[in-house]
């Protein structure tokens, strides 16, 4: 079985780190070894993924650190497919991923960043064999953040008319990649039903050779 790159996209509190763990848990009770399994996130744990999350918390109109949000993101991926995701592929692991550049393009592109930019700065980075957007209304994501008691601070992408268009846009994103492998999953179900719809999907993708 070869390695397989798997991305879970969508808006905050869109369950993404619940379905995750979900599916580790599917995977593991269809006999695969948890070494081969690694679940990952965007930004990382990394020294550039640590600057993004110290950004995240000044709570300054975000339009106005738009090209600092983006080079920190794009160094954080490089770092992250050049340390981890690379490496894990090629050990054949099914890589589990909360989000990747398709938060750029559409986190970004509404903080006002020009999408050809974005695509020039993405040329050549791996392309994920899956991408699931976790879809659902934001009213509904805003109650899942509010009930989280270890997310009490709202971050500056935390805000209703914010996430309105970030919802839109990851909608859009078969526009931008109609090549790629993208699936709209409605989240807003239980987390049961959205689990089994993903893992219908992803199981004939990891079967593949
Ligand atoms: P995330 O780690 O998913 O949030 P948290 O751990 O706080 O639940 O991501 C932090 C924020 O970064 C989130 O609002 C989305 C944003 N983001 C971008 O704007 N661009 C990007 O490329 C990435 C990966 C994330």
């Amino acid at each position: 079985m070869s390695g397989k790159f798997i991305v879970f996209e969508g808006i905050d509190g869109s369950g993404k780190g619940t379905i995750i763990s979900e599916i580790r848990k599917f995977l593991v009770e269809k006999g695969i070894f948890e070494n081969q399994i690694l679940i990952t996130a965007e930004p990382t744990n990394g020294f550039y993924g640590k600057k993004v999350r110290e950004l995240l918390n000044t709570h300054v109109n975000p339009d106005v650190n738009a090209q600092q949000f983006l080079n920190l993101y794009v160094a954080d991926r490089e770092e992250h497919l050049g340390k981890e995701i690379i490496p894990a592929l090629k050990k054949g692991k099914i890589i589990l991923c909360d989000r990747y550049k398709y938060s750029t393009f559409v986190y970004q592109l509404i903080q006002g960043i020009e999408l050809e930019k974005i695509i020039e700065l993405h040329n050549g980075m791996a392309v994920p064999d899956l991408i699931f957007v976790l879809d659902l209304p934001v009213d509904v994501a805003l109650q899942r953040i509010d009930s989280d008691s270890k997310r009490s601070v709202k971050e500056v992408f935390e805000k209703k008319e914010f996430l309105e268009k970030v919802r839109q846009e990851f909608l859009s994103l078969k526009e931008i990649f109609p090549e790629e492998n993208i699936r709209i999953v409605d989240a807003s179900k239980k987390i049961d039903e959205v689990t089994e719809e993903i893992v219908n999907i992803l199981w004939k993708k990891i079967k593949e050779l």
